[in-house]
């Protein structure tokens, strides 16, 4: 129990991503995205990329928890939990279903219209990511995603027509979702739904990911300069997965991998919110001889498209320990190069759970980036069951968030961090991103569907769900 309250205004809410909720996914006009062609995976496994949709794979995110025609019920019970925000995000290929087209689809801008309606009648604010994970499919067979530079094109199209629609609707936007994640570049999964592309035969993943990733801070940094000329009150963020990387011992050799590790993964929000990229890097690109096309007017972009908030998710910590042959630069591999960390628990999935790490996090990006942070992800993926009256006692759930907020609150009001909200992960079951289970559960609202796509979707409300209401209205006064 915490006597700290928060500031008023404080966003408390919940967060989702269109494509782990809405399904609908060929419904007026939408086009496949990224997601559209992932199968579901098992605990361990990693999902299968298919060439577009095959006969007889079972693709989870068709119908996630659908959403896209619930939307009114759920929005009710965000707002009975005491929701003063919702994130979520704009499926791209509802509004350009292919990529390229010149104008947008009008059914899937009409039905966000519906969906930001509805939060505002309850006094919701929304705070939406514009890709989240889900590029149009087509952009990746006819361009390979961000491999190409056109690809700015068609995404800051796509901005332009949902700042311009939403204008009075939507205040705090979000560019790129975990923006980051594709710094562990052998991941297929990762470079798949951060940049649309698969790595060829022969290629060098991590040279392909610096130019895609390059192409996508320019997108964002004009993305940012559209917003403002649209509507000067936007607030637009960069988005990063925050998993801080500790030194595995204090051998100087493994604090030093550490920082190159979090110099690897931060380089992204670096550029985001000062405009330019940092040294180490562009002496890394020329120590790995990776010819960029980084052009003059590229980096004049990006000192004009700075970030006004930085939002980030925070799920779990990292640890890594050099090895006896590191290169002059200290190469930080993702794949190759973390280790466990002793000193913390792992949930089902072997993710590291580390509320410090939390308060670590909001310092380091306090100091760093001076900027205010907005926590938007953080929570625990879990087996849940539900009862035979429809309860779902989750109080391992509760625990993990009641250990973060606590964390957060020690940064904010020891540390004085300046935090703009919370909207942990998630507001309501979704299917998860990187496994396509339903059955690694989230939210504080069960949906009766099951891994296989069975489930009569019906909605429950969990223990969580009494619990954070009444962190709410207490502003956080009472875990
Ligand atoms: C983040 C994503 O990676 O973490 C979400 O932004 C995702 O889309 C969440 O669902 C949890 O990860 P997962 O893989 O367990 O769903």
């Amino acid at each position: 129990m915490t006597s700290r309250t928060l500031p008023a205004g404080f966003l408390w809410g919940g967060a989702v991503a269109a494509h782990q909720v809405e399904g609908a996914y060929n419904v007026d006009g939408k086009g496949l995205s990224v997601a559209d062609v992932m199968t579901a995976a098992g605990t361990h496994d990693e999902r299968k990329i298919t060439q577009g949709v095959q006969p007889g794979e079972f693709y989870p995110n068709h119908e996630a928890v659908d959403f896209y025609h619930r939307y009114p019920e759920d929005v009710k019970l965000f707002a009975e939990m005491g929701f003063k925000s919702f994130r979520t995000s704009i499926a791209w290929s509802r509004i350009f279903p292919q990529g390229d087209e010149l104008e947008p689809n009008e059914a899937g801008l009409a039905f966000y219209d519906r969906l930001f309606d509805e939060c505002h009648k309850y006094g919701i604010e929304p705070v939406v990511t514009l890709s989240h994970f889900e590029m149009p499919y087509h952009l990746v067979t006819a361009y390979g995603g961000f491999r190409s530079r056109k690809t700015i094109t068609f995404f800051t199209r796509f901005a332009r027509a949902v700042f311009t629609r939403y204008r009075d609707k939507v205040k705090y936007w979000l560019t790129f979702n975990e923006i980051n994640n594709q710094t562990n570049y052998d991941r297929e999964f990762t470079l798949f739904t951060n940049s649309g592309f698969q790595v060829k035969p022969g290629e060098n993943a991590e040279a392909v990911m610096y130019q895609a990733a390059h192409y996508e801070v320019v997108a964002s940094a004009l993305a940012v300069q559209i917003a403002h000329s649209i509507n000067p009150d936007f607030q637009v963020g960069a988005m990063v997965a925050f998993t801080p990387v500790y030194p595995a011992t204090d051998n100087p050799r493994d604090v030093f991998k550490a920082q190159r590790a979090m110099q690897s993964r931060f380089w992204f929000s670096d550029v985001q919110v000062e405009g330019q990229y940092p040294s180490w890097l562009t002496h890394y690109f020329q120590a790995k001889k990776y010819d960029l096309d980084i052009t003059p007017a590229d980096l004049a972009n990006l000192k004009k498209g700075t970030v006004e908030y930085l939002g980030f998710s925070y799920y779990m910590s990292f640890a890594t320990q050099a090895n006896d042959h590191e290169d002059d630069q200290f190469s930080y591999n993702e794949s190759q190069d973390l280790v466990t960390n002793q000193f913390v628990p792992q949930s089902d999935w072997g993710w590291q759970v580390d509320p410090e790490g939390l308060r670590y996090a909001l310092n380091w990006m306090n100091d760093r980036y001076h900027l205010p942070l907005f926590v938007v992800e953080n929570g625990i993926g879990a087996i849940d069951h539900l009862t035979a009256d429809h309860e779902v006692h989750d109080q391992y759930r509760i625990d993990y968030l009641r250990e973060h907020i606590e964390q957060m609150e020690l940064a904010m009001t020891e540390d004085g961090v300046e935090v703009m909200g919370y909207t942990p992960w998630s507001a309501i079951d979704i299917v998860s991103a990187s496994t396509g289970q339903l059955s690694k559960r989230y939210g504080f609202i069960y949906v009766d569907r099951n891994d296989d796509g069975s489930g009569s979707l019906a909605r429950y409300r969990k223990d969580s769900f009494y619990w954070y209401q009444h962190v709410i209205a207490t502003n956080g006064a009472e875990l």
